[in-house]
């Protein structure tokens, strides 16, 4: 499953070469700056938004959005969000919808209160190729991109925009996301620990992964006793669920193209229990949710067939496609005619969904940099349960003891989740009353959680 070590010195060293060779023929940095966003209300830090060229030969380019910090930017970290898919766009979901400074409501831009440009200055970044307002010149770009690919080109974006922020180059890093990018982030903080090994570039201080996909048949099959124990199936259908044919064998036949009988008939039986009017993202929200936030679609192929675009409104999507807005965002439609949450153009090779990326994470903290994993409880697409059976796992092979025994946390007086903490590097929390997306349904839990992942603090535990 992983490389072959002589595998991956020759592409750290491959990458080194076209890193060197193309830093000098980066454009110089151009104004990125953003002067304003089309009814945005005023605000006093500065905004920054553009592409950066990660292959000349075939114009790929990747479209990024940075919100520096409210208060006093150049002593707050470094924070990269990555939204999952594969092939949602960090910008419509992840700045739009959860965690940055606007969202958009009919013709403007209001406050979000709980921005996580409070604590940090943030990078979101559209990607791989194909998605959101990244591009390729030459659309062969967007067949077969997978987790390598990714990680590469999300590297290769990394080392250039400090050309254009140089500000930022030693700048204590995070990264931060969630749902398939619990393969993106695992796999690109592996690379900058390699990359860091020839040039002292990434100054990574830890990785926060929200309800990840880290092992497949784990997270994926979690999803049946989490249907069963909040009553959304039955006990006799929870049993065929399990035994006949369980969610990740459902997944694999469905990517590889054949859907046997059997689980065709398990699927069905338990579509038709859990009803297509509750959101599998939230069991307890109402259906009608922006579908900018049904990004987990494409991992969880028993909705795709099902379209449920009962939301009139798409206010992110209208915003985003409007063309002040991306005039103002200094962004470019190539090969496209509109802006979508989801791309539709990137061929994504979701057979790469089965390689673990938990034993990633482990060599991540073998390096000595701290991870978070995190729940929204409310997800049954990646249930708390899977994640936290998969990060005990991981303590018990690391030899990594409790060192916060599994306790609430708090915020204001309310409890704002659970949370357990292993040798002080790999802590569990989940986010009480939070869909998929935590820090859109559960904003103010969600920058709790944030800030004491950035300061390395535990969880409040009194109030
Ligand atoms: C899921 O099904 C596959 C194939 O039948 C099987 O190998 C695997 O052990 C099952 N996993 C669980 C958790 O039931
Ligand atoms: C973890 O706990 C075990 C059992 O109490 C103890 O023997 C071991 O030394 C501890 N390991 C560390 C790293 O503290």
């Amino acid at each position: 499953m992983q490389s072959l070590p002589w595998k991956t010195i020759a592409m750290a060293a491959a990458l080194l070469l076209q890193l060197s060779f193309l830093m000098e023929i980066v454009e110089s940095s151009p104004s990125d700056k953003i002067t304003e966003l089309p009814g945005q209300p005023h605000v006093s830090f500065n905004q920054y938004s553009g592409y950066v060229t990660v292959d000349e030969k075939k114009q790929r380019a990747l479209f990024y959005y940075f919100v520096e910090a409210e208060i006093d930017p150049v002593s707050k970290p470094l924070v990269i969000w990555l939204n999952g898919g594969p092939g949602c766009s960090s910008l419509g979901v992840g700045a739009f919808s959860e965690n940055g400074p606007f969202r958009p409501s009919g013709d403007v831009l209001v406050k979000n209160e709980y921005s996580w440009n409070k604590e940090a200055n943030m990078l979101y970044l559209e990607t791989p190729i194909g998605v959101g307002f990244s591009y390729s010149a030459d659309s062969s770009s967007y067949m077969s991109v997978d987790d390598k690919i990714t990680a590469r080109d999300n590297l290769v974006f990394l080392a250039r925009w400090f050309i254009k922020f140089p500000q930022y180059k030693h700048r204590e890093l995070f990264i931060t996301g969630e749902s398939y990018a619990g393969h993106y982030i695992p796999q690109l903080a592996e690379l900058m620990i390699k990359f860091n090994k020839k040039e002292e570039l990434f100054n990574l201080k830890g990785i926060a992964l929200g309800n990840p996909v880290l092992d497949f048949a784990t997270d994926f099959n979690s999803r049946a006793e989490y249907f069963w124990s909040h009553g959304l199936i039955s006990d006799s259908t929870y049993k065929v669920f399990t035994t006949a044919c369980n969610y990740s064998r459902y997944v694999g036949e469905y990517y590889r193209g054949s859907v046997s009988p059997m689980c065709s008939r398990v699927m069905s039986q338990v579509s038709r229990e859990t009803s297509r009017f509750v959101d599998k993202y939230d069991v307890t929200l109402d259906v009608c949710i922006p579908s900018v936030l049904s990004q987990s679609k494409i991992i969880s192929p028993q909705q795709v067939t099902v379209s449920l675009d009962v939301c009139v409104e798409d206010e992110t999507v209208n915003y985003l496609n409007r063309k002040d807005v991306q005039k103002a965002l200094h962004a470019r439609l190539i090969g496209l005619n509109k802006w979508t949450v989801c791309s539709n153009i990137l061929d994504y090779d979701m057979l790469n969904v089965e390689i673990p990326t938990i034993s990633v994470v482990g060599l991540i903290i073998k390096a000595g940099i701290p991870v978070l994993v995190y729940s929204g409880d409310q997800d049954s697409v990646i249930p708390l349960i899977g994640s936290r059976s998969l990060v005990h796992k991981l303590s018990k092979e690391l030899g990594l003891n409790t060192t916060t025994p599994y306790r609430v946390w708090f915020e204001g007086k309310q409890v704002g989740g659970w949370t357990q903490v292993y040798g002080n590097i790999l802590s569990f929390a989940t986010v009480r009353g939070a869909s998929h997306e935590a820090p859109f349904s559960q904003p103010e839990r969600s920058l709790v959680l944030f800030k004491s992942f950035l300061q390395s603090r535990p969880l409040p535990e009194i109030f």
